[in-house]
């Protein structure tokens, strides 16, 4: 039984709609065309650039909030060339500063953790400050003798903004920045399944974390991105891993600087299990046809959010360098039967392409493919890495210029748009 015959109008409109995208993003005597030269994925002057125009200026996935739990709790985070962090103050309430010490400009904290008896010590010179990134009701040593004439008031951590949406965590190195709801417009809207009631199926908050694992992919970051939206190579390069999506009937549509998408299965597919792990005994979702298909979102300018019938999960890339990013997946189900909590796969048993592993039921055999060749392995993420980097091989040749796109690319013309918005052609 098809997606849409189960669930008929509790589809949202784009789902519901039978055309790919909306006339104003497919015109056929305009076709989408590639808007970046090559040297922006691959400069390191135009990374630098995209750190301080582009990630330092807009919204950021940061992670979960089940990630600052508790009083105390912190992460770190990158957004662009802005060192943040998110942590949760002694009366429960998030919050956001700029992760550099008032002093002499030492980072404060790494990684993440829990900040003991609610003060953050820089290691440098110890000065102090609270959770809520006061210095004056902390500590500064030495103080009378040294800075006689201090003002601690003016000496608080530079505050940035945190917001969530459900159980996500956002950030923003700007404390004045527009709302995190604007800033994500319509896409609440286009995400995954609502029934007649708008009561939200694929719903973050009702699901449990299955599993959380970072991929290198030795790549620009979008080329990542636009590997991830380019829905021309989705029959062609997963024509086995992806072999019952119903491609030619993919949806697209634009969303602030946003965009959603959606593909059903193929109409004799009866049950979706290429999306769910095969070695994993996940429930379908409440409410969720098993044949639903595939809807995911791409949060501009970082961040994948999916929806199956078995999973909720996140696709984060993390540039690292002009030719180097990370991947972080992290998937929702409903917790599977019989499974206690998620396992760490050792780092020594990762392949390389790995940086780390955790999950229910998660082992080094699970994620090793032994000597089988990407194209080989019938495995989406592998198909995919291999296809970023031997793009960015090819965007080195002296003689490469993208040639002509399909519709089915036209996500990556508008995606090159936002981009070239925040960092414009000299
Ligand atoms: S740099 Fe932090 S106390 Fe000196
Ligand atoms: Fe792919």
């Amino acid at each position: 039984m098809r997606a849409s015959k189960t669930l008929g109008s509790d589809l949202h409109e784009m789902v519901r709609s039978s055309s790919y995208t909306t006339d104003e993003w497919w015109n056929p005597e305009q076709p989408p065309r590639q808007l970046l030269p090559a040297f922006a994925y691959t400069s390191q002057s135009w990374f630098q650039r995209e750190r301080e125009e582009l990630f330092a200026k807009t919204w950021t996935f940061a992670g979960m909030v089940e990630d600052v739990a508790d009083p105390g709790d912190y992460i770190t985070v990158e957004s662009g060339n802005a060192a943040l962090v998110i942590l949760r103050d002694m009366a429960g309430r998030l919050r956001a500063f700029h992760n550099v010490c008032r002093h002499r400009g030492a980072r404060l904290l790494e990684g993440s953790g829990n900040i003991q008896r609610g003060l953050i010590s820089c290691f440098y010179h110890k000065w102090t400050y609270n959770l809520r990134g006061e210095l004056q009701l902390a500590s500064v040593p030495y103080q009378p003798e040294l800075f006689p004439c201090l003002d601690k008031s003016h000496y608080g951590l530079h505050h940035a903004k945190v917001a969530t949406w459900k159980n996500l965590l956002f950030v923003h190195p700007d404390p004045g920045a527009m709302p995190l709801e604007d800033w994500m417009a319509e896409i609440p809207q286009k995400l995954g399944l609502f029934k007649a009631a708008q009561k939200r199926l694929h719903d973050p908050e009702a699901l449990v974390e299955t599993s959380d694992i970072v991929y290198r992919v030795r790549a620009n970051w979008k080329i990542v991105t636009e590997n991830f939206i380019d829905g021309y190579h989705l029959p062609l390069l997963h024509s086995v891993s992806l072999g019952d999506g119903d491609f030619m009937q993919q949806k697209w549509q634009p969303a602030g600087r946003h965009q959603a998408f959606y593909r059903p299965l193929k109409p004799d597919v009866g049950k979706d299990r290429s999306y769910a792990d095969p070695h994993e005994a996940m429930p379908v979702i409440e409410g969720i046809p098993a044949d639903y298909g595939f809807s995911y979102q791409w949060l501009f300018p970082n961040i994948a959010l999916s929806q199956t019938a078995y999973t909720w999960s996140t696709f984060h890339v993390i540039p690292v360098s002009p030719v180097m990013s990370l991947v972080r997946t992290r998937v929702r189900s409903a917790k599977p039967a019989g499974s206690a909590k998620m396992n760490v796969v050792r780092a020594d048993e990762l392949p390389s392409h790995i940086v780390s592993a955790k999950g229910f039921n998660l082992s080094a055999d699970r994620l090793q493919v032994g000597p089988v060749h990407a194209l080989e392995s019938n495995n989406v993420m592998l198909e995919d890495i291999y296809a970023c980097e031997k793009v960015q091989e090819g965007m080195g040749s002296s003689v490469f210029s993208v040639g002509p796109l399909s519709k089915w690319e036209a996500p990556l013309t508008f995606f090159q748009t936002q981009i070239l918005d925040f960092v414009p052609l000299r």
